[in-house]
């Protein structure tokens, strides 16, 4: 059985008083049955983790560097991530491989890195619009999650999140077809490549994923959880998502 996981891209939005969430997080959903992850920028990786004692939300970080140390001036390895106390890393966003040019290689580097740590890397993948119009959506997501999974992944050390990059920040999101389609193709993809241990490794869902919408996304197969943007900034947002899940 997959463990769902609920997880929070905080992007560059937090502050120190914004992480109460995580203390009424931790009242709310004292036990919850999923694995519920924030990751805050990286300032603030360390205060977040001061306030989850006794609970059961982890934090993780949004980028990682694919060398151990070195003269990389702004950077962070995934073992210092993995030092303070998180465990998760989330590698190959849209907006870095947007941003900062990231390739499939790249990201596979990174995701090995944080592997090589004790991490669990949450890979990214994603069509644009013209991608998704053009009928080449899945193709695209084929050649990126070969390219940015690395070899040796395995159920504890790789998440894959499918978000189509015009569903992110939008409010819109592709239909449950749409969605179930990529989950499918994603896990027949990674079961060729890793056989038994693809079906321990989480799919999530992300793109526009809301309090009104995410029970939807959650009752499709191969779905085991949601990467959330904005909606995971608050408790008042993100606990439905949580509960959502909770109840699939
Ligand atoms: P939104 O939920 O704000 O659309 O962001 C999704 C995302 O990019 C999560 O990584």
């Amino acid at each position: 059985m997959r463990r769902k996981l609920a997880a929070g891209n905080w992007k560059m939005n937090g502050s120190i008083p914004g992480l109460d969430m995580i203390g009424k997080l931790k009242l709310k959903h004292p036990e919850c049955p999923c694995d519920v992850l924030i990751c805050p920028p990286a300032p603030l990786l360390a205060p977040a983790l001061n306030n989850t004692a006794g609970s059961p939300v982890q934090i993780g970080a949004q980028n990682c560097h694919a060398e151990e140390k070195g003269a990389y001036t702004g950077e962070h390895s995934a073992a210092m991530i993995a030092e303070v106390g998180a465990t998760y890393v989330i590698v190959g966003h849209s907006e870095r491989r947007a941003a900062y040019g990231e390739t499939d290689a790249q990201v596979a580097a990174k995701a090995q890195a944080a592997q090589a740590a004790g991490l669990t890397a949450i890979v990214c993948i994603g069509e644009s619009l013209e991608q998704r119009e053009a009928g080449e959506a899945l193709d695209v997501i084929k050649t990126q999650l070969k390219g940015s999974v690395p070899e040796g992944s395995a159920g504890k050390t790789l998440v894959v999140a499918y978000e189509p990059i015009w569903a992110i920040g939008t409010g819109k999101i592709p239909s449950m077809e749409q969605i179930a389609d990529v989950h499918a193709l994603m896990r027949t993809e990674l079961r060729a490549r890793f056989g038994e241990d693809a079906d321990s490794m989480r799919l999530l869902y992300g793109g526009s994923v809301k309090p009104n919408n995410a029970a939807n996304i959650f009752a499709l197969g191969d779905v085991d959880g949601a990467l959330v943007g904005g909606a995971s900034l608050t408790e008042e947002d993100f606990s439905p998502i949580i509960e959502a899940l909770a109840a699939s």
